[in-house]
C-alpha cells in the first residue's frame, strides 16, 4: 500500500530529521527563564509564565530581537547553559530530530560578563551527552552578532580556537539592517582557514536581501544559507543555489512572526524546483513551534504530498555537515521508516 497522500502529524513526527537552524538562546521557555531568574537572583520584571508570554509581542526581526536579547541575562553559569541545551535536545528528540547543528551567540553573553568558557562548556556538555541520553547527534555552530563590530566578531572567533574540536562551524545572525555580510568577509575568511564550516543568515524581506544572498554565495563562500528564501527574486541565483546543492534553512513559523506570512508559496516552490530546502524551528520558545510543527504548518499551507515531506527530511541530512558515511546512514533510516510505514499500512 502506498504512503498516505496527505502527511499526518504522526508520520511527520516519526520521520527522521535533522535540524539545522536552531538558536539555543531561542529555546529558552518561560518556565526555565523564571526558574533561572530565581536561582540567579535576577529580576526580569515578570513572575509568571503568562506575564513572560505577554512580553512576546513582535512583528519584525528588530522587535523580536528587542525581546530576545535582554532575556539572556538569566543565563549565567555553565549549568544554566547545560540545562537550556539539554531541555531543547529532549524536546527535539520527541519530534524525530536525529541530528542537530545548534547556533549559539557567545557575544550576547561575553558582552555582559559571562565567560566564553562558561557558555561553551555548558552547551557542549549537553551536546556530548545527547547521543546516549536523547538519541540525538548534536553539534555547535558559533554565530557572530552582525550588529556588533567586525573586530568583536574576530575576537569571538579567536576565543573559540581552544574549543575548535567542540564547534563545527560559524554563522551570522542578529539585525541584518545596515549590517550586510561583506562587513564580516575577512572574519569568515579566517574562520574557513581555521577549518570551520560557514553559514550566514539572509533574513526574510530585509533591505537588500537579494544582494546579501549574492554576497554570501559569491564573496563569503558559505556552505549553506539561513532563511535565504528571498532568492526567489532572482531565478539565475536560484540556479546557482540548486547547482551548488546549497541548503536553505527555512523556518515557516518564524517567518509568520517577523513578516506577514510563512512564505509557504516560496518555500514549496523552491522545493518543487529541486532546491535543497528543509524546515527548522529557529527560536521555538518564542515562536511557539518546534520542528514537527513547522513541517505540519508548511504541509497544510502548501498542500505538500507525503513524498514532498520525505524530500524535506532528506534535504535536512543532505545539507548537514555530517560525514558522507553518517549522512548515508540517516538517509537509509528515512528509507527504512518509509518502508516500515508502508508495510504497517497494508
Ligand atoms: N535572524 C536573525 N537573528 C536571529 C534569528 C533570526 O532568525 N533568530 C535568533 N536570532
Ligand atoms: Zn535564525
Amino acid at each position: 500500500m502506498p504512503l498516505p497522500a496527505t502527511p499526518t502529524r504522526e508520520f511527520i513526527t516519526g520521520l527522521p530529521k535533522a535540524e539545522l537552524h536552531l538558536h539555543l538562546e531561542g529555546t529558552l521557555e518561560p518556565e526555565l527563564k523564571l526558574r533561572l531568574a530565581e536561582r540567579n537572583g535576577i529580576d526580569i520584571g515578570q513572575t509568571t509564565v503568562e506575564e513572560v508570554r505577554a512580553t512576546y509581542e513582535f512583528d519584525s526581526l528588530a522587535s523580536f530581537l528587542a525581546v530576545y536579547y535582554p532575556a539572556m541575562e538569566v543565563l549565567q553559569t555553565p549549568d544554566d547553559f547545560y540545562e537550556l541545551a539539554d531541555a531543547y535536545l529532549a524536546r527535539a528528540a520527541a519530534d524525530g530530530v536525529k541530528h542537530v547543528e545548534m547556533f549559539f551567540d557567545p557575544q550576547a553573553h561575553t558582552s555582559r560578563g559571562v565567560s566564553f568558557d562558561a557558555v561553551v562548556t555548558g552547551y557542549h556538555r549537553a551536546a556530548a551527552e545527547a547521543p546516549e541520553k536523547h538519541g540525538v547527534d548534536a553539534h555547535l555552530v558559533l554565530c557572530f552578532l552582525r550588529d556588533m563590530s567586525a573586530e568583536s566578531a574576530a575576537e569571538a572567533l579567536e576565543a573559540s580556537v581552544p574549543y575548535r574540536d567542540k564547534i563545527v562551524g560559524v554563522g551570522l545572525d542578529s539585525d541584518e539592517r545596515g549590517n550586510p555580510p561583506e562587513k564580516f568577509a575577512e572574519v569568515f575568511d579566517r574562520a574557513r582557514d581555521l577549518g570551520y564550516r560557514l553559514t550566514a543568515h539572509c533574513d526574510i524581506d530585509q533591505e537588500g536581501s537579494i544582494d546579501n544572498i549574492r554576497t554570501v554565495l559569491d564573496r563569503i563562500g558559505v556552505d549553506r544559507v539561513d532563511h535565504g528564501t528571498n532568492v526567489v527574486e532572482d531565478p539565475a541565483l536560484v540556479d546557482v543555489v540548486r547547482e551548488r546543492g546549497l541548503g536553505l534553512t527555512c523556518c515557516p513559523i518564524s517567518n509568520s512572526f517577523v513578516t506577514d506570512d510563512m512564505k509557504a508559496t516560496e518555500i514549496a516552490g523552491l522545493l518543487r524546483d529541486g532546491v535543497r530546502v528543509m524546515l527548522n524551528s529557529d527560536d521555538p520558545a518564542y515562536f511557539g513551534g518546534y520542528v514537527a510543527d513547522n513541517y505540519v504548518a508548511l504541509a497544510e499551507a502548501a498542500d505538500l504530498t507525503t513524498v514532498e515531506v520525505v524530500q524535506l527530511a532528506r534535504n535536512s541530512f543532505e545539507a548537514s555537515w555530517l560525514t558522507d558515511e553518517q549522512r548515508a546512514a540517516y538517509l537509509a533510516d528515512i528509507d527504512g521508516y518509509v518502508a516500515a510505514y508502508e508495510a504497517d499500512a497494508v
